[in-house]
């Protein structure tokens, strides 16, 4: 099992999501970033080139904040947009294929997964979201945005076509192991979760929550 390898993105990654959906990756990301602010022990998985941490170790200062990621070139860039602005203790880089990290129980009182769990089979996505749900506290929000296929209409064929032409560059570019995008929305909801903020973009082709399970 080799993860992902998007080290060759790294650099040009923000630019490439500009070309295609404009801001509208952004809004979807930080659509909800407030709702983390109160939080101490943050999960950020699949981090990528570091523009959620940099908002989130000014809107969370006193937090821990845990960083993981596959590519070297990910995490180094995402370190170099911190340089300066955080003390060094305050987030932990961790280069790691979130598959095989083993986590504590029962720790995290935040976990972000932006555009990250659509990398994985439905087989794998599953086994994470298990291993997160018990590395999760009870009191845990976990701040979730990604792509979405809508139910029915243009909007699902819009969507689908979207989906067909990602999944062709990044499975090519990158090797992600998914062809296409697990329902982790209702793999969610069957660990226990509910979203408690919801908001959509692109007519139904992205998404961003806040789940919770109290
Ligand atoms: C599509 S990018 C999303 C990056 C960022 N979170 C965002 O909002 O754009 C997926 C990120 O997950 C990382 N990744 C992919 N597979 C991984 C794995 N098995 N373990 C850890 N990180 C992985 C990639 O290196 C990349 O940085």
């Amino acid at each position: 099992m080799t993860a992902a390898n998007f080290d060759r993105l790294a650099r040009i990654y923000a630019a490439l999501e500009r070309l295609a959906f404009g801001g509208a990756l952004e809004r979807a990301r930080f659509r909800f970033l407030d709702e983390l602010r109160d939080r101490k022990n943050i999960l950020v998985l699949g981090e990528g080139d570091g523009r959620c941490l940099a908002r989130l170790v000014h809107l969370a200062p006193h937090a821990r904040i845990q960083c993981v990621d596959a590519s070297a070139a990910m995490l180094a860039t995402a370190a170099q947009r911190l340089r300066g602005n955080v003390h060094p203790a305050a987030v932990q880089f961790t280069q790691a294929d979130a598959r095989q990290l083993a986590l504590p129980t029962d720790e995290f009182d935040a976990i972000v997964t932006l555009f990250f769990l659509d990398c994985f089979t439905a087989a794998e996505a599953g086994g994470l979201l298990a291993k997160l749900s018990l590395a999760a506290r009870r009191d845990c929000l976990w701040l979730y945005a990604d792509f979405a296929l809508p139910a029915e209409g243009w909007r699902r064929w819009r969507a689908r076509l979207w989906l067909d032409v990602l999944y062709f560059f990044f499975r090519r570019v990158t090797r992600i192991s998914a062809r296409a995008l697990p329902e982790i929305p209702a793999m969610m909801i069957d660990r226990g979760w509910h979203h408690i903020a919801h908001d959509e973009w692109q007519a139904g082709l992205l998404r961003s929550d806040v789940w919770s399970r109290v």
